[in-house]
């Protein structure tokens, strides 16, 4: 991306740079660089005094956009929408990404708010796209979208997974929890009354929202701006209040704080398939949760958590699967009666 933008002057907008070693190059370049990541681990890997926190404003407007692609052509279609309502038309995006995650429907997608679109020859297994000539076109992120079975209108930005579509896994968690939730009171396997939930990774926040209708205190975390602002959006089209906290895992969460936690957690990184951050919410989510609580999890049941959560969290199990994810439902041991 460096090499195709040519010598860096002016000023340089980066956005979600995964590592900080694109901002950094262009500082180095002697540009004014602000730098901007949806994803609070490369946020922190920014130099600090180049963190642009927004909005987009006319104060200060880049004549130069150095991209980190999104996989998802709803990902590049939302955020070419936003940079073409902000840039003049002589400004260039240099967007690159891997060859592999890179699909013609990304060029199709930069059009739409760009005039100007071109491939670069592919290098190094990558390839950049190059756009000028920004044209705003009428905004279709956020997009709401009202899921029938689920009663809840989902408002999503194109980045978060899924967008404001019912993700399978989800649709089976929620499916599952709603049998529960159904059962009188006294059945043991009905869930703790409501209480404080949280919705660990809660991208547009379906979960979040589902939760919160049922009258759960609900706190949606997730490492990414767009899925907490999609989180927001969803809860205030639902009328339910959700709080949000941007963090890596539980984060800075007190311990035995909650009553339910629910999450279909991250199965990637980037493009990258990667359980490590959900192994380590696991191990954390048994601190998390009060005597008595609950941690209910949707997976590919290929993946290595039964036993992380036997041993981290409680007694756990199976409540549902299908072809490709299981539900799990782990208990966190009441406090023991002391003896008299
Ligand atoms: C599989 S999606 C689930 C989204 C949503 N709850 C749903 O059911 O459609 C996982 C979410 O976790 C978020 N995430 C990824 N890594 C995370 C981490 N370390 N801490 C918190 N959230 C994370 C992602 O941004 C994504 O929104």
């Amino acid at each position: 991306m460096i090499d195709e933008a040519g010598p860096l002057s002016g000023r340089v907008f980066v956005l979600d740079d995964v590592d900080g070693s694109i901002t950094r190059e262009a500082i180095r370049q002697g540009a004014d660089v602000r730098a901007w990541s949806d994803d609070v681990r490369e946020q922190s890997k920014l130099p600090r005094a180049h963190v642009f926190d927004g909005p987009l404003t006319a104060d200060w407007v880049p004549d130069t956009v150095l991209w980190r692609l999104p996989r998802a052509v709803s990902g590049v279609e939302d955020l070419a929408e936003s940079l073409s309502t902000w840039l003049t038309p002589s400004a260039r995006v240099i967007a690159g990404a891997r060859v592999k995650h890179m699909t013609i429907a990304q060029n199709a997608a930069l059009e739409r708010s760009f005039a100007h679109v071109t491939a670069s020859r592919g290098r190094q297994r990558s390839r950049v796209l190059h756009a000028t000539g920004a044209r705003p076109s009428l905004a279709r992120w956020p997009m709401r979208r009202y899921l029938t079975e689920l009663d809840l209108t989902v408002i999503a930005r194109g980045t978060v997974f899924a967008t404001n579509r019912l993700d399978d896994g989800t649709r089976l968690l929620l499916r599952t929890l709603s049998r529960i939730t159904s059962q009188p009171r006294r059945q043991p396997s009905s869930l703790p009354t409501a209480g404080v939930a949280i919705d660990l990774g809660s991208g547009s926040g379906i979960i979040a929202s589902w939760l919160g209708v049922r009258g759960y205190t609900v706190t949606a975390i997730d490492v990414s701006q767009h899925a907490l602002q999609s989180t927001r959006l969803t809860a205030n089209a639902n009328q339910v209040q959700v709080g949000t906290r941007r963090s890596d895992g539980f984060g800075r969460t007190p311990d035995a704080s909650a009553d339910l936690i629910v999450s279909n957690p991250p199965y990637h990184r980037g493009a990258a398939k990667d359980s490590t951050p959900t192994i380590e919410m696991i191990r954390r989510a048994g601190a998390v949760l009060r005597p008595g609580g609950e941690l209910w999890l949707v997976y590919n049941s290929h993946l290595p958590y039964l036993p992380e959560l036997r041993r981290h969290v409680g007694v756990t199990t199976i409540e549902a699967r299908d072809r490709n994810y299981i539900v799990t439902r782990s208990l966190k041991q009441p406090e023991a009666l002391s003896e008299v």
